[in-house]
């Protein structure tokens, strides 16, 4: 498929060819920002990650954010080795730097650290984390509606790695989006263990029926923020929302389909396993909450 799109994809800006990186407390030219082939993140994506959008000199949902950061790295037993403040202050730092106002994405990384020796065992790590924040210029410029396919990986239990963790280890969701790929669609909506849809390799996944909004119970995914922003606003301006099973034929029937994450905020749906959803375009509902979600994070 020559036209697969994907739901980062960002306007061509050519100062991210010279943004500078912080690795460790130090801010380094792109081209020099690197880790350790010891790392247990590049070994074995060992560790965590938000990522973050900056609208009109805030970063949105901050708190949000460094709640959910702190809860993984001690879900996985890591030490950040910084506090909160310290990681909020890396972070301005990052963006001052790089002289961004607004429309910039940041993407803040934690991983073990460098291992002694090249094997699996956490004991290894012992030189503290590495700590990384990639910040780039960007305009999400998705040039249409997303077509997605379903397809064979799951979003598994809890007690195996569980699909909250934003962890380095992407494996589950990277199979899925080739498998996606494979079938002609740009990503891939992933289901639970019982069948029911749950979400994509890479975003949350909403469906519109008779002008309420379906999402998936939230067991089996990312508890993604701006999932939850969308729910809210829906609370709010009195949306009826639910967080509920649903199947392929109540998702194939929609009226309109939508993405949400960090990233694209809203990303509406045409397509899923060769089915147009609704009218292939994004729907009035859905563009009614990117409105609702645009006012919610003060966007320009
Ligand atoms: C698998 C998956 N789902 C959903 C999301 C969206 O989460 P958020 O809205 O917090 O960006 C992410 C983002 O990291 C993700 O990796």
């Amino acid at each position: 498929m020559t036209d697969t799109v994907t739901t980062h994809q960002a306007a061509e800006d050519a100062r991210n060819e010279n943004v500078k990186i912080w690795v460790n407390g130090l801010l380094k030219p792109r081209a020099e920002a690197m880790v350790s082939v010891f790392d247990s993140g590049f070994m074995l994506g060992d560790g965590v990650w938000e990522g973050m959008r900056l609208y009109n000199g805030r970063w949105a949902f901050l708190d949000d954010h460094l709640d959910r950061l702190f809860e993984a790295a001690k879900a996985i037993d890591l030490d950040i080795g910084m506090t909160r403040a310290a990681v909020i202050s890396a972070l301005s730092e990052t963006q001052t730097a790089n002289a961004m106002t607004a429309d910039a994405h940041a993407r803040l990384m934690v991983t073990r650290g460098v291992k002694s020796r090249p094997f699996q065992h956490p004991g290894l790590s012992r030189q503290g984390p590495t700590v990384v924040i990639i910040m780039e210029h960007s305009r999400p410029s998705i040039p249409r509606p997303i077509r997605l396919a379903t397809v064979p990986h799951m979003r598994g239990l809890p007690m195996t790695q569980d699909p909250k963790l934003n962890s380095h280890s992407k494996l589950n969701c990277i199979l899925a989006c080739i498998a996606a790929e494979k079938a002609g669609a740009d990503e891939a909506l992933m289901l639970d263990v019982h069948g029911f849809v749950n979400t994509t390799n890479a975003c949350n996944f909403f469906i519109v029926r008779r002008g309420e909004i379906w999402t998936s119970t939230g067991d089996y995914c990312m508890n993604g923020i701006t999932r939850q922003k969308v729910i809210d606003l829906c609370r709010v301006n009195g949306i009826p929302v639910h967080e509920r099973n649903f199947s392929l034929v109540d998702t194939y029937g929609a009226d309109e389909a939508f993405l949400t994450g960090t990233f694209g905020a809203q990303t509406p749906v045409g397509e899923i396993d060769g089915r147009v959803i609704g009218t292939g375009e994004m729907g009035p509902m859905t563009t009614r909450l990117r409105g609702l979600y645009r006012e919610l994070v003060g966007a320009a």
